[in-house]
């Protein structure tokens, strides 16, 4: 168990500069994930950690301690990556104990440890096959089962349920949520999925080309996005963005949607225009007239089960809204109307919050 800083980290290959100016510190005994598009420098991250990679600048500490000294094998901590790298010649039994036997446990401690973790993934039952023998599911489980058992001081995760297919992914989920929960143990979760981000974290770290954007819980990423980028990468479906023309600065007005709208806004924007987010399930739809309501045109319809998401055409703008599943049909016209204390309002210039 330990908490994990980083001071004024800089990463560069070449010319590249791939991670520029990390400052965060992931606490003792926390789920912290790394969320962002491919590419936007989170191995490396890891990899950083692990120590596989050195710092091109700045400082990475545990516990207060600089580790650039330490090897890899001393950081002791366990990588699980997206593919499962199990060795294919031995048993399930014996991929889990390997770590155990590169200690040089005795074999009742190996048995037993063995055992215990296998119990806490269930794959008790699995320990005598061979990694081809298991479906993709059980073998990110031994992949856990052997970082797991030596009870390292953290988890590092790169991107580790990607290789599944969407139902394991849900239930693996719940899977590695359980085991910190049981476990305790400081891990520092990679992916590009904004939501198994959002549903595994205590805290996320939204990166854009190797720069954190946010560094929140995830509700205040929902309620509160930083910038531009940040509300265009948390939610599904993604929150509708577009410009607006400022008509009032206090209190903020703006003309957007063919109406005038009052948001909450608590700084002043730089220029005559801002953006302006609304996620979808902010923007109600009904084919009757709603107090307050404007009308527009639905053009498609996209049902989800318990509703459905539809897009409007709003004097040339296209907005995504929410309707009861079943009410509107692609063509009709329908009236809508955009919870104004949920906009989200950012500087055209800087594209961060106001
Ligand atoms: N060893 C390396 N040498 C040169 N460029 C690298 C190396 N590792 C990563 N990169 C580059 O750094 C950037 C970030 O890579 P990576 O950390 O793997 O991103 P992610 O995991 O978010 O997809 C990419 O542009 C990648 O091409
Ligand atoms: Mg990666």
């Amino acid at each position: 168990m330990v908490d994990i800083a980083l001071r004024g980290v800089w990463k560069s290959f070449g010319t590249a500069d791939v991670i520029r100016g990390l400052d965060l510190t992931i606490r003792d005994r926390e789920f912290f994930t790394f969320v962002g598009p491919s590419g936007c420098g989170k191995s490396t991250i890891l990899n950083l950690i692990a120590g596989l990679e050195e710092p091109t600048k700045g400082t990475i500490l545990f516990d207060n301690e600089p580790v650039a000294d330490l090897s890899p094998g001393r950081r002791d901590v366990a990588m699980v990556f997206q593919s499962y790298a199990l060795y294919p010649h031995m048993t399930v039994f014996e991929n889990i104990a390997f770590p155990l036997k590169v200690r040089k446990e005795r074999r009742e401690v190996v048995s037993r440890e063995v055992g215990r973790v296998a119990e806490l993934l269930g794959i008790g039952d699995q320990l005598g096959k061979l990694p081809r023998e298991l479906s993709g599911g059980q073998r990110q489980r031994v992949a856990l089962g052997r970082a797991i058992i030596r009870r390292p001081r953290a988890f590092l995760m790169d991107e580790p349920l990607s290789n599944l297919d969407a139902r394991l992914r849900m239930e693996m989920r719940a899977e590695i949520k359980k085991l910190h929960r049981e476990l305790g143990i400081t891990t520092v979760y990679v992916t590009h999925d904004q939501e198994e981000a959002m549903s595994l974290s205590d805290r996320v770290a939204v990166l854009s080309e190797g720069e954190v954007r946010q560094c929140s819980r995830p509700g205040e990423l929902y309620e509160r996005p930083a910038d531009v980028f940040v509300a265009g990468f948390i939610g599904s479906p993604p929150m509708n963005l577009f410009g607006a023309r400022v008509t009032s600065e206090e209190p903020l007005r703006i003309a957007a949607l063919g109406a005038v709208l009052s948001p909450n806004v608590s700084a002043a924007p730089s220029g005559g225009t801002v953006m302006v987010g609304i996620r979808p399930e902010d923007v109600e739809v009904d084919t009757r007239p709603l107090p307050g309501g404007l009308e527009a045109e639905a053009e498609l319809t996209e049902p989800v089960g318990p509703y459905e998401w539809v897009d409007l055409n709003v004097v040339g703008v296209r907005l995504r809204a929410r309707a009861e599943a079943g009410k509107v049909r692609a063509g009709q016209r329908v009236f809508f109307r955009v919870a104004e204390k949920r906009l989200h309002v950012f500087d055209a210039e800087t594209e961060k919050r106001l």
